[in-house]
Formats: structure tokens, C-alpha cells, sequence
């Protein structure tokens, strides 16, 4: 059978930057408690008028270059987003229109933060399947449309970027997806959402009176079950491929909150200095965050072919994931 190999990966973050000391002055928080509740110091921001298809395709097309392959090998576009540009058609196709992948089938999948590596599950398979050889996978969000800028507990969490990587079928090599292991815990729905808009609430002027369009989350319970999940998904990943916490070289986990990367490394017994972060920087970016490390990981040295790599994401469903990748 195939093996999915990670050929080539790509980012972008818009030019804006958000920083904690500017939403000091638009709601009641402060630096510090920001950056020691969270690790973050700052957020990239699209500018008015920008969507998440036009974060994607600067990441898109340096993903396709490090891979060395044209946009016409593409057999197939999956983007992770829960920011799509409209309702539909899916944000994927228009991606294909403007990669100009006149080859590849497209659609867009919703995980949340986990998205990015439902992905990437969903593009292992078929590629396995011998379907498709040639896959590009996106994580991209524009988070800064979902939130309440008035809403200390969110605005302070989320930013806006977009990463990708191309997964081509390879052969028996050793490199690879290993493993990637899904869940989903439904009864957590109402968690982490954003209520209106959809077909329980259309839009309507009682909707946005109502707040109802942003993002609202009850931060501390997705806490405690993200720590508590997240180390026990890549107990169980390590142990099903007969591997210990020792064979890994990089951990590039979901950058939601740098205490919850630092619990699940504690609980691992994983030294921090083999831990991929970049939270500081760019905040949440949801289904990005992933991939925007990754690619970050490769360009800074850090991710070399050969290494053995944990990834971990979980976000709104409650949905999380872990996956082995042999780089
Ligand atoms: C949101 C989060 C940072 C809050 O941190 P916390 O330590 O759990 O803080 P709490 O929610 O218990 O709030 C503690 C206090 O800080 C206050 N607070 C919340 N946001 C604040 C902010 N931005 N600035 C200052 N104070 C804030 C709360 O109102 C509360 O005040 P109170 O004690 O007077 O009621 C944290 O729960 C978290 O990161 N959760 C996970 C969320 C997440 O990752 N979601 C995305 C999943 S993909």
C-alpha cells in the first residue's frame, strides 16, 4: 500500500498585527494577564475586504513550490475552515479557479480547530485507497469575522492565517502519515460554537441584535477536557505503533493556549524544548495553526526528513485528533 508522504508545505499570516497593548484599549484586560492565561502577545488580522481564499493562495502556491510539483498535478483540494469566504459553494472550489488546478476535485471540511488534521486523515485515505496521488491540504481561517470585539473572553484567543501542505502517495520508504487517530465528543456542542447563521437561526435583525454571529465559548471547561484528551489520544497513538515519547523529535501541537500545550507536554513527560510554538505570534488561528507551525518548523530547520513528528489539535464539536508523521 501507498504511503502519504508530506512533500512540500506552505503559510501566509496577513501584515496586521493585533497586539495585546491594542486591546488593552478596546476592552478591560491587560498584557499581562493575556500573556500568562494564554502565551499570547500578539494576533495577524486580515484587512477589510481580504477573505480566507485570499490567505490561502500565497500559502497554497509555496507549498506546491517546496514540493516541486505544478498546480495542474493536483488531484484533489481539501481545506479545513469553519471561515468559509460565502455559505457555498464550498471556498475549495474557488481555490481550484485560482491555483488554476483545472485537474483537481475540491470541497472544504469543518472539524473546527481540529480541521487540519481531519484533513490531512481524510486525504491519507485516498490516497492509500490509490484514488488520488497528489493532494493539497489547507488549514486557513479568518477568525477576526467570528469574533466580538467586545468579548474579553474570545478576542483576546483567536487570529487569522492560512497553511498547507502537499501529500503526494509514495513509496514503502519508511516516511509518511503513520497513524492518525479522530474523536469527537457531540454531547460538548454547545461548548464552543457560533449559534446563528445556519439553519436553526438563519440570520435575521433579531439574530445580530442578539449577538448571535460571534464566536461563544465557555473557555474553561474546553480546557480541562482538551488537556485531559489530547495527553491520552497520544498515549494511546504512541502505544498502538509500539513507539515511545523518546522517538519523537518534534511535538507541533494545535497553539490554542500555552498552558494546555505545557499540561499535555507535563503529563507526557515531554521536554518543552522539542515542543513547536509559535502561539506568542499569531494567537489561535483555528484550522491554520497546524500547518502554519509546520511550515514555520521546516523553514526555521527544525522538522528534517526522517524525523518523527506528534501533531495534537481538538477545538469546537468537541472534536480532537493526534497524528504520527514520519517527516
Ligand atoms: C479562555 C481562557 C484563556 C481563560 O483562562 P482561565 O484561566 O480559564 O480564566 P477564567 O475563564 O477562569 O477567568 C478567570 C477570570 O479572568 C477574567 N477574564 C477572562 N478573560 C479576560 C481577559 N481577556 N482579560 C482579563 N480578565 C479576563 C474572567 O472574567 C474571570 O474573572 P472572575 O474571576 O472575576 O470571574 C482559558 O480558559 C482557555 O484558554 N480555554 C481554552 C479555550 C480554547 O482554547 N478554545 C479554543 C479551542 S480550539
Amino acid at each position: 500500500m501507498a504511503n502519504a508522504v508530506i512533500i512540500g508545505t506552505g503559510s501566509h499570516l496577513p501584515n496586521k498585527v493585533l497586539s495585546n497593548f491594542d486591546l488593552e484599549k478596546m476592552v478591560n484586560t491587560t498584557d499581562e494577564w493575556i500573556k500568562t492565561r494564554t502565551g499570547i502577545s500578539e494576533r495577524r488580522l486580515v484587512a477589510n475586504g481580504t477573505s480566507t481564499s485570499d490567505l490561502v493562495i500565497p500559502a497554497a502556491k509555496a507549498a506546491l513550490e517546496s514540493a516541486g510539483i505544478s498546480a495542474l498535478s493536483l488531484d484533489l483540494i481539501l481545506l479545513a475552515t469553519v471561515t468559509p469566504d460565502v455559505v457555498f459553494p464550498a471556498t475549495a472550489c474557488l481555490i481550484q479557479h485560482k491555483l488554476g488546478a483545472k485537474n483537481a476535485v475540491a470541497f472544504d471540511l469543518n472539524a473546527a480547530c481540529s480541521g487540519f488534521l481531519y484533513a490531512l486523515k481524510t486525504a491519507e485515505q485516498y490516497i492509500k485507497a490509490d484514488t488520488y496521488k497528489n493532494v493539497l491540504v489547507i488549514g486557513a481561517e479568518t477568525m477576526s469575522r467570528l469574533i466580538d470585539w467586545r468579548d474579553r473572553g474570545t478576542c483576546v484567543l483567536f487570529g487569522d492565517g492560512a497553511g498547507a501542505v502537499v501529500l503526494q502517495s509514495g513509496k514503502n520508504n519508511g516516511r509518511g502519515i503513520i497513524d492518525t487517530q479522530l474523536y469527537v465528543d457531540g454531547s460538548f456542542y454547545e461548548l464552543l460554537s457560533v449559534p446563528a447563521g445556519g439553519s436553526r437561526l438563519p440570520t435575521s435583525h433579531q439574530t445580530i441584535d442578539d449577538n448571535l454571529h460571534y464566536i461563544r465559548m465557555k473557555g474553561n471547561e474546553v480546557f480541562k477536557i482538551a488537556v485531559r484528551n489530547l495527553a491520552q489520544s497520544a498515549r494511546e497513538a504512541l502505544k498502538n505503533n509500539k513507539l515511545s515519547v523518546d522517538d519523537i523529535d518534534l511535538f507541533v501541537p494545535h497553539q490554542a493556549n500555552i498552558r494546555i500545550i505545557q499540561a499535555m507536554a507535563n503529563a507526557l513527560s515531554f521536554p518543552m524544548e522539542k515542543v513547536y510554538t509559535n502561539i506568542e505570534k499569531y494567537g489561535n488561528t483555528s484550522a491554520a495553526s497546524i500547518p502554519v507551525a509546520l511550515d514555520e518548523a521546516v523553514r526555521k530547520g527544525r522538522l528534517k526528513k526522517g524525523d518523527l513528528v506528534l501533531l495534537s489539535a481538538f477545538g469546537g464539536g468537541l472534536t480532537w485528533a493526534t497524528s504520527l508523521v514520519r517527516w
